[in-house]
């Protein structure tokens, strides 16, 4: 069973791969997600953490921008904790989403084509070492990635990433695509028709990829910041609506 949860279709466009690639009657669960701050998405965890994994192999296919830290560690405790067992770890490396950061924005067209095509072949050897049934962790874990998994992914969304920072700016026209997209429902049409943000964010940032009049913002961070959506983006999020 593949288990995906994705803000802009790249997690997605990988467990479908991996749908595809691998028989139908394959035992073990695979969980695919976007790697956030060095670490597994705290919406993820949590639902995680409300499971009951005896009996059940876990293997992680994460995608990130660029690297994942270790990753790894919090993935074995996590599943340890709901009685699984750990299986094969594997990152792929995706076009980037994050932008809320200085100096940190969307890739250029030729690297997001360039880490595209070569992520079919990845997911493609992916798939047949899952299969072979030897487990394996083979994920890029980057520049200290003790300090980034460590000690920075607990304080991202702390004190990192802050829910009430998305808006809509004075280009928003009320068409309510990043309402109908929210995977939280956490986006609500307020009294003057235009979206309104909840607390209950995932920082995903699909509100902000997916306006398409580039209107949502997040504080001031992002007014010139550029967007990306998987090119698969619209059937993939359809396919893999709920975790
Ligand atoms: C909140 C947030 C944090 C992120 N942190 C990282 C990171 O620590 N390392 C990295 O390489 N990419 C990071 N990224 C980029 C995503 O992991 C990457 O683009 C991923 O493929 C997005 O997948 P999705 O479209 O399925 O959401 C981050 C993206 C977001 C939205």
């Amino acid at each position: 069973m593949i288990h995906c949860f994705s803000g802009m279709g790249n997690s997605a466009a990988v467990a479908t791969r991996l749908e595809l690639v691998l028989p139908r009657d394959f035992a073990d669960d695979i969980w695919v997600c976007p790697v956030y701050s060095w670490g597994i998405p705290p919406v993820l965890v949590r639902h995680i953490e409300t499971l009951d994994l005896s009996d059940r192999t876990c293997h992680l296919v994460c995608t990130c921008g660029d690297d994942t830290g270790n990753i790894d560690i919090q993935w074995r405790k996590l599943i340890e904790s709901r009685g699984g067992e750990v299986g094969s770890i594997f990152s792929v490396r995706m076009p980037n989403t994050f932008v809320c950061f200085p100096f940190m924005n969307v890739d250029s067209r030729e690297v997001t084509e360039k880490k595209l095509s070569e992520a079919a072949d990845r997911v493609d050897a992916i798939a047949a070492k899952i299969l072979s049934g030897n487990r394996e962790t083979d994920i890029r874990r980057g520049w200290l990635p003790g300090l980034k998994s460590g000690v920075i992914y607990p304080q991202f969304f702390r004190y990192g990433m802050h829910a009430e920072k998305f808006h809509h700016t004075v280009s928003c026209t009320g068409c309510g695509r990043c309402i109908n997209l929210c995977p939280q429902k956490n986006i609500a049409r307020g009294a003057d028709g235009l979206p309104e943000w909840g607390a209950d964010c995932a920082f995903c940032l699909r509100c902000y990829h997916a306006c398409s009049t580039h209107s949502v913002a997040y504080g001031r961070i992002t007014a010139k910041k550029g967007q990306y959506l998987h090119p698969d983006f619209q059937w993939l999020i359809k396919k893999f609506k709920k975790l």
